[in-house]
């Protein structure tokens, strides 16, 4: 008979059982960092062209702040992997490159300036709520999973992303959205 598992019963951070190594949840959270593996080496791509696509002196610090941060971040990810004894390896996020494909057709269809600036923030931050949310559960699982170092760096990563993320809410509401809404649109 099967013993319902709690988070509460794990001992140390180890797995209650080893069944967990094999377990079903196990299959998804390695599915799911090979994701985002490759999500964060496109955004290593993609974030310089929405530095140079930026016109506010914020904007163009914060992105280029959160790009050495995202390096670091796949280095991280590489660790998590090999916490696991795993080989790192990538399964293509579909949902990353449509995000920053969107991205790309925003920065395209507008002139550097402040109209460009307020695309590019709310571009980003799309792409930083899905990273919000595929760490948070990835966090989640390595924790059910007893699975200490992972769940450590997951959350370090998780805490950059927010801040990421609030850092553009601060850009746009402090100076971009407003210089945006006091200039014709051409
Ligand atoms: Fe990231
Ligand atoms: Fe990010």
């Amino acid at each position: 008979m099967r013993t319902k598992l709690s988070r509460n019963s794990q001992i140390n951070g180890n797995p209650v059982n080893k069944e967990m190594q094999s377990s079903q949840l196990m299959e998804l959270f390695e599915d799911q960092l090979k994701d985002i593996l490759w999500a964060e080496n496109a955004l290593v791509k993609a974030i310089p062209k929405m530095i140079s696509a930026a016109e506010s002196d914020d904007l163009i610090n914060s992105l280029s702040k959160h790009l050495k941060e995202t390096e670091l971040q796949v280095t991280r990810l590489v660790k998590v992997f090999e916490a696991m004894g795993k080989k790192p390896s990538t399964i293509k996020c579909e949902a990353m490159e449509g995000l920053i494909a969107e991205a790309i057709e925003l920065m395209e269809d507008c002139e550097k300036g402040s109209k460009c600036d307020a695309a590019i923030i709310s571009a980003a931050q799309k792409i930083e709520h899905y990273e919000i949310a595929t760490y948070g559960t990835l966090r989640e699982f390595a924790e059910t999973l007893g699975l200490r170092d992972a769940e450590m760096l997951l959350l370090e990563i998780l805490d950059e992303e927010k801040a990421a993320d609030q850092i553009l809410t601060d850009i746009a509401v402090d100076v971009v959205n407003m210089d945006a809404a006091i200039k014709h649109a051409v």
